[in-house]
């Protein structure tokens, strides 16, 4: 890797380039290992600054390269082809060149590469210049004009179609767009037809592209395509705009899926849906996906990011589109939980340890590391506050003007904010900071009762984060309301706005003292620090008319529960008890959100709660500990258990809210039922299920409880064949496999014959199971450490990507004992000190490490 290759870019540093692009013509002559790109691209010099041309180019062998048709002196790198301003025209100019590059060899699957016999790209965020000689930043904006020429029957590019023969097609997409969108695909593919009428009459051709044998999968996909088309026009007022949006599944991709214009590109498992393969988190994940990437059309695409520091710019607006599509679809109230839940899981967690980052990062070395949860989740938080603040109608205003004012463009946060500083006159400067100022702030409450006034005093303060030691108060929405002793609301849902380290509110005028409830439907992603008993924690579970505070309050009740059973060796309260079953019985609250009631903190929850508390977490202990209770649980709750596991029967499939929240719930019985009757109605359920929601969630049941070992080779016989539901067979068993057995079970999967280090999905499959493993991964022997390093050395040599991704898991080491910290570092250094290690995981290894 040569030293250009590792520099530190800025934020600050930013500068325009020296040459526009107004339009690109690429050919691509189509061979596995030699494949040929050929472009002619019109630069357009840009009068504000003048200089040398520079074109991104990695891996290209360059065979011939021209301006106005002549040879003109260049210096060619490895990463750059560079024309002196003295040898250029100083008016536009035509650029040709001709490269070739091998997409067979291709296993970091960015650029043009191949996936069982199949061709396609991904170009997302510097992909494009490992295909042709390009200025590759997003601020660079043109139109494509492809041809592409290979003996398939399906060849598709970016855009409309425009002529196509034997062995070649031509594709044309006049809106402009960086480079990163550009997309290519071309094999032998089965298409999944459909059409969708604009609110302004426009007839749009619609097509999934499968491998053959699964067609069968994709018509839900489909309707979630046509519902996301709809809610866009209704909600936001965004048309589609080309004759035809294509999505291709491919199997070996690093991410979920991306955008390209008009030519989604999909990983298989994010798209193909089937009642017997596709379990009810897989249905509205694929739903979900689906719909972002189609809203990315306009936030993303029509206007797109100047530079890459911009990523949440798109990313949090179309996570926080895609969000408010799945509420509408399905449940609000199911959905902000488990928003939340991975809220907490993921980005609470990155951004309490080493890689925390600002939403809008000031510094990279490799782009592809800043895909990450603080970005997507963090930044789709800041869009809901900010119309928390200014309220929905404002919210579509300031919408309409950013889309107004900046279609075509690629932008930044600053122009974003623009748009709702004008739209509503209100000064958005101190609510930027939260693009800025990384780290997860701490809100701390009190309350004062006199004479029928209610207080509420919060304090504010952010811990340090790596190079960010002094934090300023943040702009923080706090939903509150309050219940009366009675149980009934006495104040609705009034947002308090804290602008300043501490601050209070009052309400006077109040009969009886009532319970506030505090930081509704989770108004700012902060951590609540709020003295509150049990009983009132209770109360409100049973009273709050807010259905994400009801669900807080027993998930609090459960937490302090298990912490104290792991501090202390506590056994849990009959109240806490009874609380729990009240909720799950209660006929009037839907299925899914008892499921999720009765859903437990996750072990790294606890970590990182008694590591906040000042502790060490010991995670055998919090393995030890959850199972306890979720023994206590199953047999306070054994009489209703049975009744309530018959009654969420759902003969017939559909994978909709109502069917999933019943599925759910019945699951969730079935896994504490597994500790009661040794196995036997998860052994029934498992033999009879119809559909993959039942029949995986009843092997998990069983893995769980130590079992099962007779229904995991069924399953492999089963779906032998099958390569996402395999996947699925890998990750359970490492996943719910004992503590001191799941090292070696993903030991022994990657000897498996289906096992490939060069598909992702697999990959993940066994060593993100082991790394979600909490106690299996933090066994003290060390052994997981140990095998997910070794793999990870192998993997980067493949696939940098992913590795560097995946190495995040290592991303908590300070929270544990000085002997897990010991072995977690060797392991780190072990991976800095191989040759060759590649950018992306030196840079992971090196901010985990804190160095
Ligand atoms: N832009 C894609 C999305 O979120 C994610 C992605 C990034 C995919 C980089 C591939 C590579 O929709
Ligand atoms: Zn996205």
């Amino acid at each position: 890797m040569s030293d250009a290759a590792s520099e530190t870019i800025y934020l600050k540093d930013y500068t325009e380039p020296h040459h526009w692009v107004r339009d690109v013509h690429l050919t691509f002559r189509l061979a596995p290992k030699a494949t040929r790109v050929l472009s002619r691209i019109t630069f357009v010099p840009n009068a504000e600054n003048g200089g040398d041309l520079i074109l991104n180019g990695e891996e290209l062998t360059l065979i011939t390269a021209t301006v106005d048709g002549a040879i003109v002196p260049m210096e060619v790198s490895d990463t750059h082809l560079r024309i002196k301003s003295a040898d250029l025209p100083q008016k536009p100019f035509t650029f040709e060149a001709e490269v070739e590059i091998a997409p067979e060899d291709n296993t970091a699957l960015e650029g043009l590469y191949m996936s069982n016999g199949m061709y396609c790209t991904q170009c997302e965020a510097e992909g494009f210049r490992k295909i042709t000689y390009y200025p590759d930043r997003p601020d660079v904006m043109a139109t494509f004009t492809v041809r592409v020429e290979g003996d398939y029957p399906v060849l598709l590019s970016n855009g409309n179609p425009v002529a196509s023969g034997d062995g070649w097609a031509e594709w044309h997409d006049p809106w402009p767009k960086p480079a990163y969108l550009f997309a290519l695909v071309a094999g032998d593919l089965v298409n999944h037809a459909g059409s969708f009428t604009t609110k302004s009459g426009k007839d749009v051709e619609l097509n999934i592209y499968v491998r053959r044998g699964d067609e069968d999968k994709c018509a839900f996909g489909m309707q979630a395509l046509k519902d996301a088309m709809a809610w866009d026009e209704k909600t936001y007022g965004r048309e589609y705009d080309l004759d035809i949006f294509n999505i291709v599944a491919v199997d070996d991709f690093n991410m979920g899926a991306m955008e390209n214009k008009g030519l989604n590109v999909f990983n298989s498992s994010c798209v193909l849906a089937s009642q017997a393969t596709s379990t009810d988190a897989n249905f509205e994940r694929i739903e979900g996906i689906i719909a972002h990437e189609y809203f990315h059309n306009w936030t993303g695409n029509r206007i797109t990011c100047r530079d890459w520091f911009q990523l949440c710019l798109k990313e949090g607006l179309t996570v926080y589109r895609d969000q408010m599509f799945s509420g509408d679809m399905r449940s609000h109230p199911v959905k902000r939980i488990e928003e939340v839940l991975t809220l907490r899981a993921r980005q609470f967690r990155e951004d309490n340890g080493p890689l925390a980052h600002p939403v809008r990062p000031e510094s990279f070395v490799e782009i592809n590391n800043f895909y990450t949860a603080t970005v997507y989740e963090k930044g789709a938080e800041i869009i809901g506050m900010l119309r928390r603040l200014v309220g929905d109608e404002a919210y579509r205003k300031g919408c309409d003007l950013y889309f107004e004012r900046h279609d075509g463009q690629a932008v930044t946060i600053e122009d974003w904010l623009k748009a709702f500083e004008d739209a509503t006159g209100r000064d958005l400067s101190h609510f930027a900071q939260w693009y800025s100022q990384a780290g997860t702030p701490r809100l701390t409450m009190s309350e004062e009762w006199t004479d029928g006034t209610l207080t509420l005093s919060f304090a504010q303060s952010t811990p340090p984060t790596p190079g960010q030691d002094e934090k300023n108060p943040q702009v923080i929405p706090i939903a509150v309301g309050l219940i009366g002793p009675n149980g009934d609301e006495v104040l609705p849902t009034t947002v308090l706005e804290m602008t300043e380290a501490e601050q209070s509110f009052t309400f006077e005028g109040l009969g009886a003292r009532p319970v506030a409830s505090v930081l509704r439907d989770f108004s700012a992603p902060v951590i609540l620090q709020r003295d509150m008993d049990a009983a009132t924690r209770a109360f409100l579970l049973a009273h709050d008319t807010d259905p994400f505070q009801k669900w807080e309050m027993g998930r609090m009740l459960s937490k302090d529960t298990l912490i104290d059973m792991i501090t202390s060796g506590g056994t849990p309260a009959a109240d806490y008890l009874d609380a729990l079953k009240t909720v799950l019985s209660d006929e009037s609250l839907d299925p899914a959100f008892r499921a999720l009631a009765l859903g437990l903190p996750s072990q790294d929850d606890l970590a990182q709660t008694l590591f906040d508390a000042g502790q060490t977490p010991d995670p055998q202990k919090i393995y030890e500990a959850r199972e306890a209770l979720r023994r206590a649980l199953a047999r306070h709750m054994s009489d209703i258990l049975p009744t309530l596991f018959r009654q969420h029967e759902t003969p017939q499939f559909k994978p909709d809210a109502d069917g999933s929240g019943k599925r759910a719930l019945r699951l969730s019985v079935l896994s504490l039922l597994t500790l009661l009757d040794d196995g036997e109605a998860a052994r029934t359920l498992f033999a009879a299920a119809d559909n993959m929601t039942e029949q995986e969630g009843s092997l998990q049941a069983l893995l769980t409880a130590g079992l099962g070992s007779d229904e995991l080779q069924a399953f492999e016989k089963q779906w032998k064949e099958d390569r996402l539901v395999m996947d699925k067979w890998f990750m359970m068993q490492v996943a719910f496999a004992a503590p001191d057995t799941a090292a070696a079970t993903a030991e022994a999967l990657t000897r498996h014959p289906a096992f490939t280090m060069k598909n992702p999905n697999r990959f993940r499959a066994v060593f993100g199971a082991l790394t979600s493993n909490h106690a299996g991964f933090h066994h003290d022997s060390g052994a997981a450490y140990d095998l997910l390093s070794k793999n990870l050395i192998s993997l980067d040599k493949l696939n940098p990507q992913t590795t560097a991704r995946m190495s995040a898991a290592f991303e908590t080491w300070r929270r544990y004992d000085s002997a897990r910290q010991a072995k977690i570092h060797a392991q780190l250094d072990r991976m800095l000190a191989t040759d060759g290690l590649s950018r992306d995981t030196t840079e992971m290894v090196t901010r985990i490490l804190g160095g």
